[in-house]
């Protein structure tokens, strides 16, 4: 457990301490019906009329790229491709045994005492239509992100590039949504943690902060999150549609840390520790959402007893290996931008209470998007063949 935090925490994430388990729960998506979902911007939307075009050279490379790496989700991706979710399910719940053996996890005396491969199979259903239907609604929430820049950033440049991405965010809610629909055997709706962070990005009227919150953060956590279920999908077209959409990100990550890095150049130590704050509360955010509190109450169990099978000590402390490197991209981006440092290192020291800082110097996104374009690659293979 953490040392005591400044009491700015409490301000910050609305709860007394970032590892109480019971005010994280008490957090919960009351109206999974709803259909239509209003937040208010209260963001200016910002005419310019200088109209240089490459007066930011970084981001008008972005954008020319950007244009040429469209791919069409429809003719790209082959849909006729049948997939075996339960094959799949039988997988992943196979290597959880084998987990929990090599741990020697005993279940008894808990929920999971009666349960078969049968419960196991299920439970990997249902992790993965969560996880595919989080990546969709996360998506959703990068599209409209993405049109707010479009309005409210300053630079013709970056509303250049925005405007791509506004179309690369429709395709990627567009795939993930097709397969959902035809591929999977059910969908959940969003998550509350991921839906709290998507509303305070939105409500923010600072231009930056939507760079901030969705560029660096939740597309920075995207990114190493899609490339590990990359890893794990033998499916071909799940494997080829997060290829696409990873190269896309890519970029999108590169956008917002070529943007923020001029930026954040000329603002104060206090400007500076309001970004370093609202960093910190996504993180903590996306890290909630991973408790994946829906799945478990799906499946009729007490998430606080799943929590202890899973050995997530009750304060939730970050020691799952897993978990930390879906933080591998934002760290090394929040260090590029001079986040972790300022303010006496103010966010490093949290991220040091997440369990993350440990990828500090790991690569940063500035410039990965050439090496990631798998659209390209593709393109320039099949022109080979
Ligand atoms: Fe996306
Ligand atoms: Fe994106």
């Amino acid at each position: 457990m953490s040392a005591q935090l400044p009491s700015r925490d409490e301000e910050i994430l609305g709860r007394p301490a970032v590892d109480d388990l019971e005010a994280i729960l008490t957090t919960a998506n009351t109206d999974v019906d709803e259909v239509i979902h209003a937040v208010r911007d209260n963001a200016d939307v910002i005419f310019t009329w200088d109209y240089e075009k490459g007066a930011r050279p970084a981001l008008d490379k972005l954008y020319e790229k950007a244009k040429g790496s469209q791919w069409n989700g429809q003719t790209d991706l082959d849909w006729s491709i049948d997939v075996d979710q339960q094959q799949f399910a039988e997988m992943m719940a196979d290597m959880q045994q084998m987990e929990f053996e090599a741990r020697g996890v005993d279940f008894t005396g808990t929920p999971f005492e009666k349960w078969t491969r049968t419960e196991w199979v299920e439970l990997a259903h249902e992790v993965q239509n969560w996880s595919l239907s989080q990546f969709m609604h996360g998506e959703q929430g990068a599209l409209l992100c993405t049109a707010k820049i479009v309005e409210t950033v300053p630079w013709i440049d970056a509303k250049y590039y925005a405007a791509t991405q506004v179309m690369d965010e429709a395709r990627h809610v567009e795939v993930f949504a097709q397969y959902l629909d035809t591929k999977l055997d059910g969908h959940y709706p969003i998550n509350t943690h991921l839906k709290l962070l998507l509303d305070d990005i939105i409500d923010d009227s600072r231009w930056d902060m939507t760079y901030l919150g969705m560029q660096i953060m939740v597309e920075g956590l995207a990114l190493a999150a899609f490339g590990m279920a990359l890893q794990t999908t033998p499916d071909p077209l799940l494997k080829r549609l997060l290829r696409y959409v990873m190269s896309d990100e890519a970029r999108h990550v590169a956008f917002g840390v070529l943007s923020l890095q001029e930026f954040y150049a000329g603002l104060t130590d206090a400007e500076l520790l309001e970004r370093q704050e609202f960093a910190f509360e996504a993180a903590v955010r996306m890290r909630d959402r991973f408790l994946q509190q829906e799945v478990w109450e799906r499946m009729g169990i007490d998430v606080r007893k799943a929590l202890k099978l899973f050995d997530v000590p009750a304060e939730v402390k970050n020691e799952d290996p897993f978990q930390q490197l879906l933080f591998s991209k934002i760290v090394p981006n929040c260090k590029k931008l001079g986040l972790l440092d300022a303010n006496d290192g103010w966010l490093r020291k949290r991220f040091d209470v997440l369990g993350v800082t440990q990828f500090e110097d790991w690569v940063d996104t500035g410039e990965e998007y050439l090496e990631m374009d798998a659209v390209a690659q593709d393109r320039a293979a099949e022109g080979a063949a």
